[in-house]
């Protein structure tokens, strides 16, 4: 059979692995997809830079447009990223007729519903296996591997620039801002990091998860989204103290009535195994009925890795091109007309809904009956104290202070309640600094 004819719209680090992942393995890729693979057009603007990487026989163009107006090219490969020209031109590939790979988290997670639709019509798959957690498989075995399973959730350090400045502030006990620097002069972050830093690189991984997970459309307006920025030492060496590391943990799980979609900072048991992944590597741990807790680490970034899951989506849709539509394997795992129905009866939580359990520290007036008002505030509002640690006085503020650090870990409660609590102690004229709230996860 004719070799499937590519054409990648955009060739840096990841359009590079691509073609030589694919000419390394050809001859495997070829023996598992049943026909060649072949890249025959590249689109980029810098053509010299195209030319270099994309070597001997290949047309390259500076105008994506005419990658998608080729009628020879079967599969357009989005690597351009970010939701603006990268949106309009999958779109139009689409509509031309063409298959579409893409590992663009941002333009999915945003407009995937639109996307999906307009592929549905047209009668082409869009596979995104690269848009989440790099080369991990994910996707596939949330999609395909786990389809017996009621998932119950996922809970996922699902970017590397935030698990690497994160392992380096607990080694090192530095602040965020020094490591950050770091990670910016090693390449780990990008010079405007604040998609990662902020979670929200994240959070777009994680409504993907959510909507493959439990069959509702993406919904990243409703995800509740905290970064990394806040954090300080202090709190990395007290949760560590406790028996605890803090992660950046993507997380979706589906409750009575509803789907928690959150990404923000969690303490995690040491013990379990996806506190001890460090530095830039991903990991997801899913929950599902029938398997029960299976666990997928991996690197989430990087050339080769993200090309070895655009090259699985090629090999995909090389074996499936000629497949009824109706038969192949739905973008998001559930068949398209049962997403909105899912909607209604699977909404999205809002975040004061949410039901965890805290890290709370408070700067506090080192004085009798401190301890006793915030822990009766506590009980007041029926939040059950799991751990307490106070620190002495001079170890925190210097010889001699008056002041002390109470960190206080608490049983499951609901995020409003928290809220309320939260604001009655701050209230109280013993209480000296803002509270710190950090969310704890089990994950059992
Ligand atoms: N910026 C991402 C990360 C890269 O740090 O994980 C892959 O999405």
């Amino acid at each position: 059979m004719k070799p499937i004819q590519v054409g990648l719209l955009g060739i840096g680090t990841v359009g590079s692995g691509v073609f030589n992942v694919l000419q390394r393995n050809q001859e495997e890729i070829r023996r598992r997809a049943g026909r060649g693979i072949e890249i025959a057009m590249v689109a980029d603007l810098d053509v010299a830079r195209a030319r270099a990487a994309a070597g001997e026989g290949v047309q390259v163009v500076n105008d994506a447009r005419a990658v998608i107006a080729n009628p020879d090219i079967d599969i357009v490969v989005e690597l351009i990223g970010g939701y603006g020209v990268a949106k309009a031109l999958v779109l139009e590939a689409i509509a031309a007729g063409k298959h579409v790979v893409t590992a663009n988290k941002a333009l999915l997670a945003v407009h995937g519903t639109e996307i999906f639709a307009a592929a549905s019509a047209k009668g082409v798959m869009v596979a995104f296996e690269a848009a989440v957690a790099g080369g991990i498989p994910i996707i596939k075995a949330l999609r395909e591997g786990l389809t017996a399973n009621r998932i119950q959730w996922i809970a996922g350090i699902i970017n590397g620039t935030t698990n690497f400045i994160l392992s380096e502030m607990r080694d090192k006990g530095l602040d965020f801002d020094v490591v950050l620097k770091e990670a910016q002069r090693l390449g780990y972050a990008e010079a405007d990091p604040t998609f990662d830093i902020e979670g929200v690189d994240a959070a777009h991984k994680a409504t993907i998860m959510s909507a493959i997970a439990f069959g509702i459309p993406v919904q990243f307006d409703k995800a509740y989204v905290e970064g990394i920025t806040r954090l300080s030492a202090s709190d990395i060496r007290y949760a560590e103290q406790l028996g605890y590391r803090i992660k950046l943990l993507g997380i979706a799980k589906r409750r009575e009535g509803g789907v928690e979609l959150r990404v923000h900072p969690s303490l995690v048991p040491s013990k379990r195994l996806i506190a001890n992944v460090e530095g830039a590597m991903n990991a997801v741990m899913v929950q599902a009925d029938a398997v029960g807790t299976t666990l997928y680490y991996g690197k989430g970034a990087g050339s080769e890795p993200t090309a070895s899951a655009v090259i699985a989506d090629l090999v995909d849709i090389a074996r499936l091109a000629a497949a009824d539509p109706e038969h192949r394997v739905p973008h998001l795992a559930f068949q398209p007309n049962t997403l909105d129905e899912a909607r209604e009866a699977l909404p999205v939580l809002p975040m004061a809904e949410v039901v965890t359990s805290y890290y709370l520290r408070l700067r506090v007036a080192d004085e009798a009956g401190v301890l006793a008002k915030v822990t009766g505030l506590l009980a007041g509002a029926g939040i059950s104290i799991d751990a307490v640690l106070q620190r002495e006085a001079d170890e925190v503020g210097g010889e001699g202070s008056t002041q002390t650090d109470l960190i206080i870990l608490t049983h499951d409660t609901r995020e409003g309640t928290m809220n309320e609590a939260i604001a009655q102690m701050q209230a109280l004229p013993t209480v000296l600094g803002p509270i710190v709230r950090i969310r704890k996860e089990e994950l059992n």
